[in-house]
């Protein structure tokens, strides 16, 4: 007999969840099963499954309206699925609410504030609101995102206002951090604080999942990331290994149908489309063998680069992934 499958354990109530809502840190901080969420106009998110580790950074990635914002407004209980189970801490998003928010630090991608109350007045009301840190801890914070405390926020500019937000949902170190592109309108110095702050979470065993669409800085700052295309998670894979793989992106001036010959069997040689007057490849690892197999050809033009880190991540799913 086949095991119970996890779709099955997954909607399973009342798993892990305490009395004092705590759980054990063996719960992943983020489990989706097959969670579908259409609006009416049709957009949203299709069938959507997805574990979320301890002290793992997760780059949540896809271009506008892909369905990024909306998986993390599941994720907050901000609105509910049609069908499938969104579980944090092993806990029940929607019956769990309270006792998931208490560990729980969010970074909307659009917010509202006090427009008349100043930044550090804004940060201590949040501090207040949990419990949360000290004013030292607060100037400390401010400090490191060269905030300045005392304008009122209605005299912030979009960059300082994002910065209040990005402070409030750090500054109490929570179990696990949901940030809707967290350094959008941020200058290159601060992204990085940034990226060091979230690095710096996830060394200590907390769990970072930010939303972006720009896989160069998803890839700096996460361990794996996921793309969501048209409300569907398209792969998933490790930052690591898809940059450690050399791929180039070779383009062919030559007879095409002698190339298409000369080339067909090679390994790792992938023809992506044929171009004016030749092809355009891509070749995984070493060149040597589409050099030698070239050679026999009457070759006009011929030109190597690197592709996109798109390229690379979609490029590294197709071939090992499935
Ligand atoms: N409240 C809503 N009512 C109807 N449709 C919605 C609603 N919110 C989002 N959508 C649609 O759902 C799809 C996904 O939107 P979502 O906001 O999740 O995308 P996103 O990936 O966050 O995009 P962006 O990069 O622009 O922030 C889009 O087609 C959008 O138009
Ligand atoms: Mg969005």
């Amino acid at each position: 007999m086949a095991p119970a499958t996890p779709t099955t354990r997954a909607v399973a109530p009342e798993a892990t969840s305490v009395p004092d809502g705590s759980v054990a840190r063996g719960d992943p901080p983020i489990s989706l099963t097959g969670v579908t969420k259409v609006y009416r106009g049709g957009g949203g998110v299709r069938d959507l499954s997805l574990e979320v580790g301890w002290g793992e950074v997760f780059g949540f990635l896809g271009p506008n309206g892909a369905g990024k914002t909306t998986t993390i407004r599941l994720l907050l209980d901000l609105i509910r699925p049609q069908r499938g189970a969104v579980r944090l801490f092993g806990l029940d998003a929607r019956r769990d609410a309270v006792a998931i928010h208490r560990r729980l630090g969010y970074l909307p991608g659009e917010f509202a504030l006090y427009e008349r109350l100043t930044a550090r007045e804004t940060l201590a009301h949040f501090a207040r609101l949990r419990g949360g840190p000290d004013e030292a801890t607060v100037e400390r914070w401010a400090a490191e995102f060269d905030l300045e405390l005392d304008r009122p926020v209605r005299a912030l500019s979009r960059g300082n206002r994002q910065k209040v937000g990005l402070v409030s949902a750090l500054m109490n170190e929570p179990d696990l951090l949901v940030l809707d592109e967290p350094t959008v309108g941020l200058d290159p110095l601060v992204q990085r604080t940034v990226h060091q702050r979230l690095r710096g979470a996830a060394a200590s065993g907390r769990t970072v999942f930010l939303s972006s669409h720009v896989l160069s800085e998803a890839a700096e700052v996460a361990d794996r990331v996921g793309l969501i295309k048209e409300g569907r998670l398209v792969a998933i894979e490790r930052v690591a290994e898809f940059r450690a793989r050399p791929v180039h992106e070779v383009e062919v001036r030559a007879d095409p149908a002698a190339a298409l010959d000369a080339l067909g069997d090679l390994k790792d040689v992938t023809v992506r489309e044929r171009i004016e007057g030749g092809l355009r490849l891509e070749v995984v690892g070493s060149l040597n063998p589409l050099v030698a197999a070239l050679a026999a050809l009457d070759v006009v033009d011929l030109s190597v680069r690197e592709p996109s880190l798109e390229d690379v991540f979609l490029s590294y799913y197709d071939g090992s992934a499935r």
